[in-house]
C-alpha cells in the first residue's frame, strides 16, 4: 500500500522475522512490510534455519518459493507456531476498547491472513507509523461470494456503510481474490466498536470473511526510522 516509509517497513520485518526459530511453522502474511520478514527469514534459511511456512496468498507464496522457504499448509502441518503478517489499520489508543484490532485485506488477502493467523501461537503484526491510528476508519474489505454481491452490499447499506464493489486496475471489471470471489470496499466512518461490527459481517450471509481483526493480535512492531516500537496487547 502507499504511504510510510520502505526503511521503517524493513525495520519492522526484520524485526518480526529475528523471532523465527528454528523447527517453527511461520505464517507468511501478505504486503510490503511482511516481505520484507518473508526475506529475511529466506537469507535465515540459507544459513541453516530449518522452518516451514504457510503462505497467505499466491504472492506471498511465490516470494517464499523465490526466497527458498519451503512452504506447507494448515492441513499438512500440526499448527502455526508464529505468524507474521501487515495490516491497512491499527488501533494505537490503549484506552480504545479496540486497541490492537486491524484492518486489512488492502490485498483482498483477509480471508486466508484470518485464517493463518489466529491459528498462530503468536500473531506479530508489522507495520510503519502511517498504519496508527486512534479508531479504526478506512472501509473495510469485505469478501463475498459473487452471487451474493449485491445482497450483501444492501446489507452493509441498512447498516449505516457505504459498500464499493472493488475493481481491477489492471484488468476489466472487479477484483477476483485466491478464492475466487469479490471484494466490497465498506466504508463506515470512525468505528467505534470493533468487535460489534465484526460480529455483524461475520453473520451476513454471503460473506466469506471480511478484514476487520479484532483481538487477534498478540504484537504489533512499529518500524521507526531509528529502530521499532513494540506494543504488546
Ligand atoms: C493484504 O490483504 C493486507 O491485509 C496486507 O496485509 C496489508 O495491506 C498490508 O500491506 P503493506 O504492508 O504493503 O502495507
Amino acid at each position: 500500500t502507499e504511504g510510510g516509509s520502505d526503511a521503517a517497513k524493513r525495520r519492522a520485518g526484520e524485526r518480526a522475522a529475528e523471532e523465527v526459530e528454528d523447527g517453527f511453522v511461520v505464517g507468511l502474511g501478505t504486503g510490503s512490510t511482511t516481505a520484507y520478514a518473508i526475506r529475511a527469514i529466506g537469507r535465515a534459511v540459507d544459513d541453516g534455519l530449518e522452518v516451514r511456512g504457510i503462505p497467505t496468498s499466491f504472492q506471498s507464496r511465490q516470494l517464499a518459493l523465490e526466497v527458498g522457504i519451503p512452504v506447507t499448509s494448515l492441513d499438512a502441518a500440526d499448527g502455526v507456531d508464529l505468524a507474521i503478517d501487515g495490516a491497512d489499520q491499527v488501533v494505537d489508543d490503549p484506552e480504545a476498547a479496540g486497541y490492537g484490532a486491524l484492518i486489512k485485506g488492502g490485498g483482498a488477502a483477509h480471508t486466508r491472513e484470518k485464517l493463518v493467523d489466529s491459528t498462530a501461537d503468536r500473531f506479530v503484526v508489522v507495520a510503519d507509523p502511517s498504519k496508527l491510528a486512534p479508531a479504526l476508519e478506512r472501509s473495510v474489505p469485505v469478501e463475498v461470494v459473487p452471487d451474493a454481491h449485491t445482497v450483501v452490499a444492501d446489507r452493509i447499506r441498512d447498516l449505516g456503510g457505504e459498500p464499493s464493489l472493488r475493481d481491477a486496475t489492471r484488468k476489466d471489471g472487479p477484483v477476483v481474490t485466491d478464492n475466487g470471489n469479490l471484494v466490497l470496499d465498506c466504508a463506515f466512518g470512525s468505528i467505534d466498536d470493533p468487535d460489534a461490527l465484526a460480529t455483524v459481517l461475520s453473520g451476513l450471509p454471503g460473506v466469506l470473511e471480511h478484514g476487520l481483526f479484532v483481538g487477534l493480535a498478540d504484537a504489533t512492531y512499529v518500524g521507526r526510522e531509528n529502530g521499532v516500537d513494540v506494543r504488546t496487547y
